[in-house]
């Protein structure tokens, strides 16, 4: 056991005070937000002041040379090691780093513990310089217990350590999701120690795990805050919650813990009909979603998570895939709230290696307590209906593999027995050979359309899901002539963008399109995980061995949250009650007049008449014969000239782009947000003098803040731009950035940007 001494700056030390003694009368939880940070393998060098969650990797800069990658990866085909420079991000998120700070245990305690929601990663926990606890899993919930006897002040260190190779993806560094405090009497309800079902629409039970080290009498009850119903339902559409209390008394009646639990009723079936919520039958309309959140990194923030799930079902989006970990319990309560059904994945890999130091090296230790802090973390949560245990895991076409699903999901069913149990296999027809696919409650396909009848005959019930689909790639804005739909291994493009037209994808997958076909035409298949509803930091295919990409290509939106074109082809089918109309490319071409410049139109209408400059381009209606045509309205050979492209949908309705002029001016949009957001997200667009978008503009600009806000971040959607997003400075990317402010505290707050002889304000009033 190693031992660390270090010393405390009275900063550090105040923000530890807890208050009065009644944090022991019953279990509270203070957050711990104000650490010390320093980074490298040894404790004596510059600390500084951080707020926790904190990214330390965040702030870039972005370089090359961080995790780069030669690798020849298995899933994308690859024979031959190949340079991937941007793969993990190109951010500084590899090595070690420490956090330090002051943590009181209050007078006459019984109990005391620190939660982690979530450490990044092969967290070693000290406490007063002895180590009490090693948690590798960056993504696993973990609760450490103190010696409560110990009341006073004592001395908090936390190392954490991210070695290459480890990730797929940009993972985050540090203490990137909150940490608490616990505190209580020897007797009380535990960490995520109330478990609440509802096996009907009205009707609830709950366990209750009591810490009891005494083994004293204790009597526990359970009651509806609100009253004793009728309760409405939880789904997407209604997002209704309830309170369950929990009470623990001693013998003499004396109140001895309560705890409050969100819940929600609804209950969840899997069958030969489909899957159904509260008994009806609907099918997943889901996106895969990794952990960052674009500019913000890795360090959790309910109102950037809240903002990317509003963006989702604004499209009619009901479902995530928290790919490929388990998600932060604070996920969960935005999901609850919000009305987005969860699903709850906890591995890239098991015993085989994906990546040389991946979750391999710790998988047999380990497993067991990750799908254990997974099931209690999520098994209270309605918006959680179903669970994970892997994805793409190499073993899945192995009888090792069949053996390793059936014991983790009967592990997983122990925990919980309320929900299915998937995972998302690939290799096909190797993890239906191997009997993998015939094992899992949910058989879930990754890709691979062309095995969904051949997995129908193996899977359970009959019934199959898309757990991952699509990955096609595309970049906002950027459109390129000829339009052609292919399959694109590498690099495309000097530019390292991607058609917005989406018809590029990559080898292992498919348009969105042949999804929306094959659920449509297929009872059994019970919906889809879209690969993925924003991009993400890392992975750039095609571009992920050349450099300078660093980020995806395969959102739904971009980093910054922006709609890419994409957008309005799901909501044209999956945002059910409302209209949809979007036409695409921009008409700004100077160069190309007289050239064949295809039009597309995303739109919930069969048909439709296009027009430039008034001029009929003639009809199209939807075919459903034809690929490119079933879900899209496509004008092939419409040739450009300067002016305005309009569609009118035959139900009348008419939408319209202009060719812009110049730039000259700026907008800034204050997205909507809540009170209790503590983030403000600000788009700017570049205009020109009549109030049309210049789609191509580059216009670098420079943001200061003023009033009660601070500059946090900005991010254009360039998954090539080298940038750090922490710098009050940018270039605009086809004629957008975002700006994020920090606005913790109270009061007016103005936002300035100015650059390429323009300049704008904004005054954000609380
Ligand atoms: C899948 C994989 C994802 C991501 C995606 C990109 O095979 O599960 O994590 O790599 O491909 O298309």
């Amino acid at each position: 056991m190693k031992t660390y001494a270090i010393g405390m700056t009275a900063a550090a030390a105040a923000s530890a005070l807890l208050g009065s003694a009644d944090a022991c009368a019953s279990t509270r939880e203070s957050a711990l937000v104000e650490w010390e940070f320093c980074r490298g393998a040894e404790t004596n060098r510059a600390w500084q002041a951080v707020r926790v969650p904190h990214d330390w990797a965040i702030a870039g800069p972005f370089d090359k040379e961080h995790d780069k990658q030669v690798v020849a990866i298995f899933e994308n085909g690859e024979k031959v090691p190949m340079e991937k420079t941007g793969r993990s991000g190109a951010l500084p998120w590899i090595g070690e780093g420490w956090y330090r700070r002051e943590v009181e245990i209050p007078e006459g305690c019984g109990f005391a513990s620190l939660v982690f929601d979530g450490a990044m990663s092969e967290a070693r926990v000290f406490f007063d310089g002895a180590e009490i606890a090693f948690n590798p899993y960056g993504y696993s919930s973990f609760e450490v217990e103190l010696p409560a006897a110990k009341s006073g002040k004592h001395a908090l260190v936390v190392h954490l350590q991210n070695v290459p190779e480890s990730s797929r993806w940009y993972p985050g560094a540090g203490l990137y999701r909150p940490v608490r405090l616990v505190t209580g009497g020897a007797v009380g309800v535990r960490t995520w120690g109330v478990n609440v079902r509802t096996p009907t629409l009205q009707t609830w039970e709950a366990d209750v795990d009591v810490r009891n080290p005494g083994k004293v009498q204790v009597a526990v009850t359970n009651y509806v805050k609100e009253g004793a119903g009728p309760y409405r339902p939880w789904s997407p559409e209604s997002p209704n919650l309830y309170t369950l209390v929990t009470e623990v008394r001693g013998a003499d009646g004396a109140l001895l813990d309560r705890r409050e639990t969100r819940f929600g009723f609804r209950t969840v079936e899997f069958g030969p009909d489909g899957f159904k919520l509260n008994g009806e039958v609907r099918k997943f309309k889901g996106v895969c979603m990794h952990h960052d959140l674009g500019p913000i990194g890795a360090e959790w923030n309910a109102a950037a998570f809240r903002r990317q799930v509003r963006k989702l079902k604004w499209i009619g989006c009901d479902s995530i895939r928290t790919s490929h970990n388990m998600p932060a319990p604070e996920q969960l309560a935005v999901c609850d709230e919000e009305g987005m059904m969860v699903m709850a994945e906890s591995f890239d890999c098991w015993k085989e290696v994906k990546c040389k130091n991946g979750y391999n090296r710790f998988y047999d230790e380990w497993w067991r307590r990750d799908l254990e802090s997974l099931a209690k973390v999520c098994r209270s949560h309605p918006s959680v209906v179903m669970y994970s245990i892997g994805n793409e895991i190499p073993e899945q076409a192995k009888e090792d593999g069949r053996d390793r699903s059936r014991t983790m999901q009967e592990f997983l069913r122990g925990m919980d027995a309320t929900r299915p149990v998937t995972q998302g296999l690939s290799r096909w027809p190797g993890a239906g050979e191997s009997g993998v696919a015939g094992v899992m409650d949910v058989c879930g396909l990754n890709y691979r359309l062309k095995f969904y009848d051949y997995a129908k005959g193996l899977a359970r019930g009959g019934i199959v899901l898309g757990s991952e689909t699509a990955s096609t790639y595309s970049s906002r804005g950027a459109y390129y002539f000829p339009v052609e739909t292919k399959v694109t291994a590498k690099t495309i493009r000097e530019d390292g963008q991607c058609s917005s037209y989406d018809v590029e994808y990559a080898p292992w997958s498919n348009l969105p399109d042949d999804d929306r076909a094959l659920q449509e035409d297929r009872p059994w298949v019970v919906g889809e995980f879209v690969w993925t509803g924003f991009d993400y930091l890392g992975e750039p295919c095609p571009y992920d061995h050349y450099w300078p990409s660093r980020s995806s290509y395969f959102g739904i939106f971009d980093l910054a949250g922006l709609p890419k074109d994409r957008a309005w082809l799901y909501r044209s089918y999956w945002k059910d009650g409302e209209r949809t109309l979007h036409v695409l490319p921009h008409w700004t071409w100077p160069g190309r007049e007289g050239k064949v410049t295809p039009v597309y139109v995303y739109t919930d209408a069969d048909e439709a008449e296009l027009f430039v400059n008034g001029k009929s381009q003639g009809t199209r209606k939807k075919d459903k014969s034809s690929r490119l045509d079933r879900y899209r309205l496509r004008w092939n050979d419409v040739v450009y000239e300067p002016g305005e492209l309009k569609v009118v949908t035959k139900d009348g309705r008419e939408a319209a782009v202009r060719t812009a002029g110049e730039p000259a001016a700026l907008k800034l949009d204050v997205e909507e947000s809540d009170a209790r957001d503590d983030l403000r997200f600000v788009e700017v667009s570049v205009l020109d003098a009549a109030g049309n978008l210049c789609p191509d503009a580059a216009v670098p600009l420079e943001f200061a803040v003023s009033g009660a806000a601070k500059y946090k971040a900005a991010c254009n959607g360039d998954a090539t731009s080298l940038e750090a997003f922490a710098e009050p400075r940018m270039k605009t990317f086809h004629g957008k950035l975002v700006v994020v402010l920090d606005k913790s505290g109270p009061g007016e707050a103005t936002l300035s940007a100015r650059g390429g002889g323009l300049s704008v304000s904004v005054t954000l009033e609380r």
